[in-house]
């Protein structure tokens, strides 16, 4: 094991902090086994509702990312007292002693995560008053926050713009609202819940985002004394209540690494087993893994993902909302489609700015092609706007070696994949990103056989 790694792991950190640069030889397959744990859109989100609780929370299967650090590092700052437990990914959060932050330690900590935006509810509830520094994130998009300010108003919080951010304040308790979301948003979904527990009366949300990890985070409120029920046609219905107590919970696996791997499986073709896997909440994905021509077992512990060993299908995607096909699971995906026989269409109608990543791809070889129509069955909003968000990707194509840097996060996991599915030796910079969502991911590549050398 390359001696960065040990380092690393003796550190007990992902190495992806360490090293910023990869050189990739490609054309090994990709076999072997790796685990997947909590997911990052829920973890982080879990660890914010344990601010509503008036005792502490245990929450388990936390991986170690560092968009899990910066909320630790949020809640740190606001007195949330955050203790390793027993079990390897587990942390309990004692919210007893919560108290304002100043700004500058909130932007200190805040670095690239959109999270802080959803401390609000929480925190107006707690100490009436909250405060939002610019926000980070991914760079596939514009990324509003209009729809959670709009919200929180509607809750009756005060929104105040400054240069250094946002403030809110709460001069009364929150009241219950009729919210309906002009798109099922996840993060505004997550506002509209986080707010309306412990509101005054009822909140009815319509239009909400029904992913599976709002519904894990609905398990964990209602854990703590919630009263929320799911309607059909993404109706949610919240009776506020005046205190919540910590919870204990084992956070929902991480579907995005799980279909990231099984992705890669394909463009290397490899054979992956991803423990901890399951299929309910990857229907979707694994409808469409087989019409490319993967092949894969669901297993009592996991799902199996091989190539399988023939040439693979294109296929028509559009992203959606859930339960459609998410749009993270898109970028890993269009590697695996450069080298299918014939043309892949890939319509992006969640995010209007996701294939900045395809630049790097064209450059190894691949023929893709993106436009500003909607190249699928359905216009979505980004139509009649300046956006490509359409992709056309023939193949196959044989993919050769680049130098080569990292977009965003799934945008350099696909990086990473097409690098070792290439003919030669990639350098593959600002990898540092991809440690933001794939925890200990250098271990697993080594772990698969991948074929790589980091640079300090
Ligand atoms: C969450 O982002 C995830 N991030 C994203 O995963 C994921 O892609 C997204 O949901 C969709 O599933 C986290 O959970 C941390 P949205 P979020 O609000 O909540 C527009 C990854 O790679 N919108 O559902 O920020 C927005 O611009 C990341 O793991 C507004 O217009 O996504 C976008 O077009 C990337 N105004 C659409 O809605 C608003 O106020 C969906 O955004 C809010 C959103």
């Amino acid at each position: 094991m390359n001696s960065l790694l040990q380092d690393a792991a003796r550190a007990g950190a992902s190495v992806g902090m360490a090293a910023d640069t990869i050189t990739i030889t490609g054309g090994t397959p990709l076999n072997g086994s790796v685990r997947v744990r909590g997911a990052k859109n829920l973890v982080t989100k879990a660890m914010v509702a344990a601010l509503l609780g008036e005792t502490p929370s245990t929450l388990r299967d936390v991986p170690k990312i560092s968009d899990v650090r910066v909320v630790r590092g949020l809640l740190g700052a606001h007195g949330v007292k955050i203790t390793d437990g027993d079990e390897d990914g587990e942390l309990i959060l004692d919210p007893s002693a919560v108290e304002s932050a100043h700004f500058a330690e909130i932007n200190a900590h805040a670095g690239s995560s959109r999270i802080p935006i959803l401390f609000c509810g929480p925190l107006l509830h707690r100490l009436g008053e909250a405060f939002i520094p610019d926000l980070g994130g991914c760079r596939i998009g514009d990324r509003p926050i209009d729809f959670h300010l709009d919200v929180l108003r509607q809750f009756g919080a005060i929104v105040e713009k400054l240069p250094s951010g946002i403030r809110l304040s709460a001069p009364q308790r929150l009241r219950g609202t009729k919210v309906e979301l002009p798109y099922p948003s996840v993060g505004a979904t997550e506002q509209v819940l986080l707010t309306a527990v412990r509101a005054q009366g009822t909140t009815e949300l319509r239009g909400a985002a029904i992913e599976p990890e709002i519904m894990d985070l609905i398990n964990i409120l209602q854990k703590m004394g919630a009263v929320i029920s799911v309607d059909t046609d993404r109706v949610i219905r919240i009776e506020g209540v005046d205190r919540l107590e910590g919870y204990t919970h084992r956070a929902l696996f991480d579907r995005n690494e799980a279909a990231s791997w099984a992705a890669a499986a394909l463009a290397t073709e490899g054979d992956i087993f991803v423990a901890g896997a399951k299929q309910a909440e990857m229907g979707t994905f694994l409808n469409v893994f087989r019409k490319v021509g993967g092949v894969f077992e669901i297993q009592d512990d996991g799902i199996r993902f091989r190539h399988p060993g023939t040439p693979l299908n294109p296929v028509i995607i559009e992203t959606d909302v859930h339960p459609g096909f998410m749009t993270d699971w898109q970028q890993p995906l269009v590697v695996a489609l450069t080298k299918a026989t014939g043309v892949s269409i890939v319509h992006e109608t969640v995010y209007e700015q996701r294939f900045g990543f395809v630049d790097a791809l064209i450059e190894m070889g691949a023929t893709i092609q993106v436009h500003r129509e909607c190249l699928g069955s359905q216009a979505c909003r980004f139509g009649q706007r300046n956006f490509q968000h359409s992709a056309v990707i023939s193949g196959p194509s044989a993919l050769r070696a680049a130098d080569i840097a990292v977009p965003d996060l799934r945008g350099g996991f696909s990086h990473v994949v097409a690098a070792l599915s290439a003919e030669g030796a990639s350098r593959v910079s600002n990898v540092g990103i991809i440690s933001r969502g794939y925890e200990n991911f250098f271990e697993k590549l080594t772990a698969l056989g991948a074929n790589f050398t980091l640079e300090a």
